[in-house]
């Protein structure tokens, strides 16, 4: 097993990597998650209880596992209390296994308020949770840290310029008032992270000074990264494997023995507005959601579905330099009697091979599809490799050999011991011919 695992979406989020680092994570000491913030939903079903964590590392689950909150991330205190009190109550005791980065930067309601402003305007879709106000501010140095928290008297003046900010922002531009009161962010902000304090500390130091298994945890998906994904039309942090330096305060260097694995659903979603190449607006579309069941675990909103896109599959491959990938839901296209996957896309007459930059030639490429026999079989629960359809395993191998990326796990249902291994998890290079 190696000895760091990074866990990465290969497409637009939900690729149910919530199953899959809770799966691992058994086998790890420490988890790590470094990007984004309460925007991720990671549903998880263990012990036969259904969790969706949305801040806290889903390894956190395992009663030996460690849960690191790394710098990279943004922090709404009062999801993070909510999700302690929720393991709590469980019978989960999460003391001595939680840390949080002392440099993370705090989602305050302030961030919550103008990503509702800003929505009404982009049509991105966000999740509302506040996180492209909370990333905008602490990249125009306005932000607020945990570890200002223990200087009160900063903290109310970082807060009172931050708030006047925004007042005058919504009755200025927006031609609304806003109702925030410092006294009362200040005092509930400070009463949270007094509940928690002995859990914020230094992650950087902490990660280089183990030498424990660690699985890091990404969350939402490549094509929402910030920098390589559909801008603007992307989530406010790097979510493909750009993020793990910057979000863990670690050199690229840190992770050259790690292994890549990224995750990807049989099938292409996306929640929120941003093009969308393969998507079946139809009878088809429907099928696909109602049999995935794909509404969003953090917003309930229903997922835009569509087939797998392997054009976009392989540019993720290739900026994430993926050692392996695992393909989930693979049981929704059970019923299907043939199965299309898009291999290139079509813009005025021309052949397009790879990703374009521009959201807006993706907005108008059409896919070229090659078409698979479906397997028509249940797949659902299965798990050893012999019982798959042969349509099945020529699907996988058709995935394999477009992105050049060996198949390491299926998986055929939301239950934990719903896989089946393909190949050995090791960083050895697995041929997938
Ligand atoms: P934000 O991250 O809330 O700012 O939302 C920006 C875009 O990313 C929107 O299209 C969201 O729907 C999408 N997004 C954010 N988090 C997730 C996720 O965990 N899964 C899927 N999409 C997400």
């Amino acid at each position: 097993m190696d000895r760091k695992l990074v866990i990465l979406g290969a497409q637009w989020g939900d690729e149910g990597k919530g199953k899959i680092v809770d799966l691992l994570s058994e086998n790890y000491d420490i988890t790590v998650r470094y990007q984004g913030g309460s925007n991720a939903g990671h549903t998880v079903i263990a012990n036969g209880e259904k969790f969706i964590l949305h801040l806290l590392p889903t390894g956190i689950l395992h009663p030996h596992v460690v849960g690191v909150i790394a710098q990279g991330m943004v922090v709404d205190l009062e999801v993070l209390d909510k999700e302690l009190e929720n393991l709590k109550s469980k019978d989960i005791p999460y003391e001595g296994r939680l840390i949080v980065s002392d440099r993370a930067h705090l989602v305050l309601p302030y961030h919550k308020l103008l990503d509702q402003l800003f929505e009404k305007k982009s049509g991105i879709g966000t999740t509302l949770r506040g996180i492209g106000p909370a990333y905008m501010f602490k990249f125009g140095r306005k932000g607020i840290r945990l570890c200002d928290l223990s200087d009160e008297k900063k903290f109310k003046s970082l807060l009172e310029e931050n708030v006047e900010f925004v007042n005058d922002l919504c009755e200025k531009v927006f031609r609304e008032r806003s109702n925030l009161e410092v006294n009362e962010i200040f005092e509930r902000t400070l009463r949270v992270f007094e509940k928690y304090k002995e859990f914020v500390g230094d992650v950087s130091r902490f990660l280089l000074g183990t030498d424990k298994t660690i699985l890091f945890e990404g969350a939402q998906g490549t094509m929402l990264d910030i920098d390589m994904g559909t801008y603007p039309f992307v989530t406010s942090s790097n979510s493909s494997a750009l993020g793990l330096a910057n979000g863990t305060g670690l050199s690229p260097k840190y992770f050259s023995d790690a292994y890549l694995l990224g995750i990807a659903k049989a099938y292409t979603t996306r929640v929120g507005g941003g093009p969308f190449p393969t998507e079946l607006k139809g009878e088809e579309g429907d099928r696909l959601r109602d049999l995935g069941g794909e509404y969003g675990s953090t917003t309930g909103r229903p997922r835009r579905c569509g087939w797998l896109d392997l054009v976009a599959l392989k540019y993720a491959k290739e900026i994430n330099s993926f050692d392996g990938l695992i393909i989930t839901k693979l049981d929704v296209l059970d019923t299907f009697d043939e199965i299309k996957v898009c291999v290139a896309y079509e813009l005025e007459g021309e052949r397009i091979e790879h990703f374009p930059a521009s959201s807006k030639i993706l907005e108008e490429v059409k896919p070229i599809y090659e078409t698979l026999k479906g397997w028509k079989k249940s797949t659902k629960g299965i798990r050893d490799r012999e019982d798959l359809p042969p349509q099945a395993m020529e699907y996988i191998r058709f995935i394999e050999e477009f992105t050049g990326v060996p198949v390491i796990m299926l998986s055929t249902g939301p239950k934990r011991e719903e896989f089946v291994w393909l190949r050995e998890p090791q960083r050895t290079k697995v041929s997938y011919s």
